[in-house]
C-alpha cells in the first residue's frame, strides 16, 4: 500500500486530501471545519499555519495513523520561491518562504514524519489536479492563477505515464490572476474571494475599454503573456458597495480581455502539443464564462476543469503528484462528494439532540420535489461534502426555476447581491434540449446558452446574457438528485431545479449537521431534507428579507 497525504498551507484555501494506492480516499478545506471563509487570510505571516482538522479528519476517514503514511505532499517549492535573505523585504516575502521551508517542522507538531514530505512547485500541484484527475490519458495542461512561488501560469504537456513536461511558465509580477484581484477590489469586493462577482458584473457592462486592456495586457510568443500596471481610477472611480455602469464596462472589458488571452494560450498549447483534451485548474479556472468561449473557440475537442481549481485543490494534486511519482497509477476523480458525510443513525441523533420536529417520508426525493413545486425553498444535505467552491447536490438550497422571483427569494435567504445568478441543476439526458454548451458539465465550470423556448419556463436561472452555469445530474453517478429532479418534472413538467450552495452569505458552505441546523434556524427556508428525514418550517405569515449584512 502507498498512502500519500496532501496539504496546501500557503496562501489560503488550506486543505488535505488522502490518496491511497492511487485511489482518491479523502479531500477537505479547512475552512468547512473552522468556519472562517478561505481558512485564512494569503499573508506571509499565515504560511506557517495547517489544515490541522483537514488533516485528522482525512487520517481518520482513510483509517490510517501518521506513520502509515508513505508520503506527504506539500504545495509550494521554498526553492523556488525568493530566498528569506531578509524576511522583511517585498511585504514579508521571505517570512513566506522561511515558513515553508520550516513546513516539515510544523507538521511534525500533528505527529507526522518530517522526513516523508516532499515539496511540490505549486503551479506543477495545480496542474495534477487537473491531468491526474481528467478521464484522459494524455492533455495539454493550463494552469492560471494570481501566484505561485515565481510564477503566475503554466503550459505544460502531460503524458499517459502520469508524467509532465512544463512547456511555458509566465514569471511575475505578470499575472492574469491578480489582475483579476486588483479589479475585484477595485470594485469594493474581497480580493482573491469575491473574483466570481465581478464575473457576474461583467455581464451587465459593454467592453468600452477592450482595447485599451488589449494594450495593457498582451500574449507573448513563447506562451506567456505580459500584464502592464493599471490605473483603474482612469476607468471606473474605486466602489464601496455602490455600483454604476461604469463599473460594469471595466469589469466586462477586463473579463473580455482575460478570455481573449486565455484562447491566445490555448491556441499555443494545441500548437506545441497537438492534444485533443485541454486540462485547466488555479484560480482563474473558476472563470466558467471564459472557459465556455475556450470549449467553443478554443481548438481542443474535450475541455476538462478541476472543481477545485483555487488553492485548495493543490493539496488533492500535491498527493497525486507524489502518489504518480512513487509508481502508482492515478484513477480518474469520480466526483467532487470526497468530504464528511454521516450515517441515517448519526444524522437522527443530530435532530433529536436539537429537541425539531422531523419526519421519515417514504421516500425523501418525492418530498421534496413536491415542496419545491409548492414553491418551497429547501436545504438539502445529502452524503459526502463536496470538495471545491461548487454545492454539486450535496449541500445546497434548491428552489423551483419556474419563478423569475425565486432569484430575489434565494439572494435574500443567503444576504447577498441581487445581481448574483442562481444555477440550474438538470438531468444529464435532458440538458441538451434545454442548454446549449459543453455537456455533460457536472461541475458547474462552464456557461451555456438557454433555448429561447425555455427562458420563460425558468426564468429564476437565466442570467441577463440569457446564460446558465448548469450542473448535469448523471442518476447511475447521483441516483438521489436524479430521482429528484425526476420527481421534481412528473409535477412540473419541467427537469430543472434551481440549486445554489447552502450557506449565508461571507461563510463558508454547510459541512457538518450542526452547520445545517443552525443555517436552517436562522434563514427563512421552508424545509430542510437531512439525509432520509425532512424538517419543515410552520407557516407563520408573510416572508420578511433577511437584514442586509455589510460587505457580504
Ligand atoms: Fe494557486
Amino acid at each position: 500500500m502507498t498512502a500519500v497525504l496532501g496539504v496546501n498551507a500557503v496562501f489560503h484555501d488550506p486543505a488535505a486530501a488522502l490518496v491511497v494506492d492511487g485511489r482518491i480516499v479523502a479531500a477537505a478545506e479547512e475552512e468547512r471545519f473552522s468556519r472562517r471563509k478561505h481558512g485564512k487570510s494569503p499573508v506571509p505571516f499565515a504560511t506557517w499555519e495547517l489544515p490541522e482538522q483537514a488533516i485528522a479528519w482525512c487520517l481518520e476517514r482513510g483509517g490510517l495513523r501518521p506513520d502509515d503514511l508513505d508520503a506527504i505532499g506539500y504545495s509550494y517549492d521554498p526553492a523556488l520561491a525568493p530566498a528569506p535573505d531578509d524576511i522583511t523585504a517585498d511585504e514579508w516575502e521571505g517570512l513566506r518562504t522561511l515558513y515553508a521551508q520550516r513546513a516539515p517542522r510544523f507538521l511534525a507538531t500533528l505527529g507526522l514524519d518530517p522526513a516523508i514530505v516532499r515539496f511540490v512547485a505549486h503551479h506543477v500541484a495545480h496542474a495534477a489536479s487537473a491531468h491526474l484527475c481528467a478521464d484522459a490519458p494524455s492533455s495539454a495542461v493550463l494552469v492560471v492563477d494570481g501566484r505561485g512561488e515565481r510564477a503566475s501560469h503554466l503550459a505544460g504537456h502531460a503524458r499517459a505515464d502520469g508524467s509532465l513536461e512544463i512547456l511555458a511558465a509566465q514569471a511575475l509580477p505578470h499575472s492574469l490572476g491578480l489582475l483579476y484581484e486588483e479589479l475585484t477590489e477595485h470594485l469594493g469586493f474581497r480580493r482573491s474571494s469575491d473574483e466570481y462577482k465581478v464575473m457576474a458584473m461583467a455581464s451587465y457592462g459593454t467592453p468600452r475599454h477592450l482595447d485599451a486592456f488589449r494594450d495593457l495586457v498582451r500574449t507573448t510568443d513563447d506562451g506567456g503573456f505580459t500584464v502592464a500596471p493599471v490605473d483603474w481610477t482612469a476607468f471606473a472611480p474605486s466602489s464601496e458597495g455602490e455600483w454604476t455602469d461604469a463599473h460594469a464596462d471595466l469589469a466586462c472589458s477586463v473579463q473580455r480581455r482575460l478570455e481573449e488571452v486565455l484562447l491566445d494560450l490555448a491556441r499555443w498549447l494545441h500548437a506545441r502539443t497537438g492534444e485533443a483534451t485541454l486540462t485547466m485548474a488555479g484560480g482563474v479556472a473558476l472563470n466558467c464564462v471564459a472557459n465556455s468561449r475556450i470549449w467553443r473557440e478554443g481548438p481542443f475537442d474535450a475541455v476538462w476543469v478541476q472543481p477545485a481549481s483555487g488553492d485548495s485543490g493543490t493539496a488533492l494534486g500535491a498527493a497525486l503528484r507524489v502518489a504518480s511519482d512513487l509508481g502508482d497509477r492515478v484513477a480518474p476523480m469520480a466526483g467532487a462528494d470526497l468530504g464528511r458525510s454521516w450515517d441515517e443513525d448519526e444524522l437522527e441523533a443530530w435532530l433529536r439532540a436539537a429537541r425539531i420536529d422531523y419526519d421519515r417520508p417514504a421516500d425523501i426525493a418525492e418530498a421534496v420535489a413536491q415542496t419545491l413545486a409548492d414553491d418551497g425553498v429547501v436545504a438539502w444535505f445529502q452524503g459526502a461534502s463536496e470538495y471545491g467552491p461548487r454545492a454539486l447536490g450535496r449541500r445546497s438550497l434548491l428552489a423551483d426555476p419556474r419563478h423569475a422571483v425565486n432569484l430575489e427569494r434565494l439572494n435574500d435567504v443567503k444576504g447577498r447581491e441581487q445581481f448574483r445568478p442562481v444555477a440550474p441543476m438538470v438531468r444529464e439526458e435532458r440538458a441538451a434540449e434545454i442548454f446549449d454548451g459543453p455537456l455533460p458539465s457536472p461541475y458547474m465550470l462552464f456557461t451555456h446558452d438557454v433555448h429561447p423556448a425555455w427562458r420563460e419556463r425558468i426564468p429564476a436561472v437565466v442570467h441577463v446574457d440569457g446564460t446558465a452555469r448548469i450542473q448535469t445530474v448523471s442518476a447511475a453517478r447521483e441516483p438521489l438528485v436524479a430521482a429528484m429532479l425526476s420527481a421534481f418534472e412528473r409535477r412540473t413538467g419541467v427537469p430543472v431545479v434551481v440549486n445554489t450552495s447552502l450557506n449565508t452569505a461571507g461563510r463558508p458552505m454547510v459541512d457538518d449537521p450542526r452547520d445545517a441546523l443552525e443555517c436552517f434556524g436562522s434563514a427563512p427556508v421552508d424545509a430542510l431534507a437531512i439525509g432520509p428525514f425532512i424538517v419543515r418550517r410552520p407557516a407563520l405569515g408573510p416572508r420578511a428579507a433577511t437584514p442586509a449584512r455589510a460587505a457580504a
